[in-house]
């Protein structure tokens, strides 16, 4: 496959950001979330949602990419200030459509996000992943994340999970740190 483009999501983008979204969440929560809350997931009530936070942007503090292929748009990241602390960045949200996992577009993305970020004068990022979630996990690791030891109770779908916190540095080109990453977490 091509690598994808990667670019900031417009507002006439949020029907293919939610169906990105559900699509993607089903197939990576299979077994782990109650099927009953993945089969009722619905895109088109997912859409005013990113429709809204995509108009809500402030890049590039805040704002959504998408990954866009010659087969329209396959995954999308939303960033914004950390709910807990606005000085610290949020990735909100980072999905890939299961047909490109492990093609490299998730981490097209994260670098762009990261770079993104970086330009916003954030140190630092986190972002929210299940426990459960090992492919992620792995993902963010293999970029430069780690665990930051902040654990929370996660109840989607009505099953508690456990959540980590993840953490990593961010610094702009040229600072010294994350050269290679030149480019309200938005997450309706
Ligand atoms: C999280 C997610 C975006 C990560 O996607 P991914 O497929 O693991 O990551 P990439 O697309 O960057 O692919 C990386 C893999 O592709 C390989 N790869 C192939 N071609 C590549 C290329 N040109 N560039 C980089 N990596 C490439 C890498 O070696 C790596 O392989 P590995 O997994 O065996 O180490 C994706 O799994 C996803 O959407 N999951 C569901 C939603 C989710 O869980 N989101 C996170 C919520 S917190």
């Amino acid at each position: 496959m091509r690598a994808a483009v990667i670019r900031q999501a417009r507002p006439d983008d949020a029907s293919a950001v939610a169906g990105v979204h559900v699509r993607s969440f089903r197939v990576a929560f299979a077994g782990v979330v109650p099927q009953d809350y993945l089969d009722a997931m619905d895109p088109s009530r997912k859409e005013s949602g990113w429709r809204a936070g995509i108009a809500e942007t402030q890049w590039p503090q805040s704002g959504v990419l998408v990954a866009e292929t010659e087969a329209g748009i396959v995954g999308f990241a939303g960033f914004g200030p950390s709910q807990e602390t606005s000085s610290i960045a949020e990735i909100g949200s980072l999905y890939t459509l299961p047909e490109v996992w492990g093609t490299g577009v998730g981490k097209q993305l994260m670098l762009v996000t990261l770079t993104t970020l970086g330009q916003a004068d954030y140190a630092q990022a986190t972002l929210w992943v299940l426990e459960a979630n090992q492919r992620a996990r792995r993902f963010y690791e293999s970029v430069g994340w780690h665990a930051d030891g902040a654990v929370v109770e996660d109840a989607t779908g009505g099953v508690a999970l456990d959540k980590l916190r993840y953490r990593r540095a961010l610094g702009r080109p040229g600072r010294g740190r994350c050269r290679q990453h030149l480019g309200k977490p938005v997450d309706p």
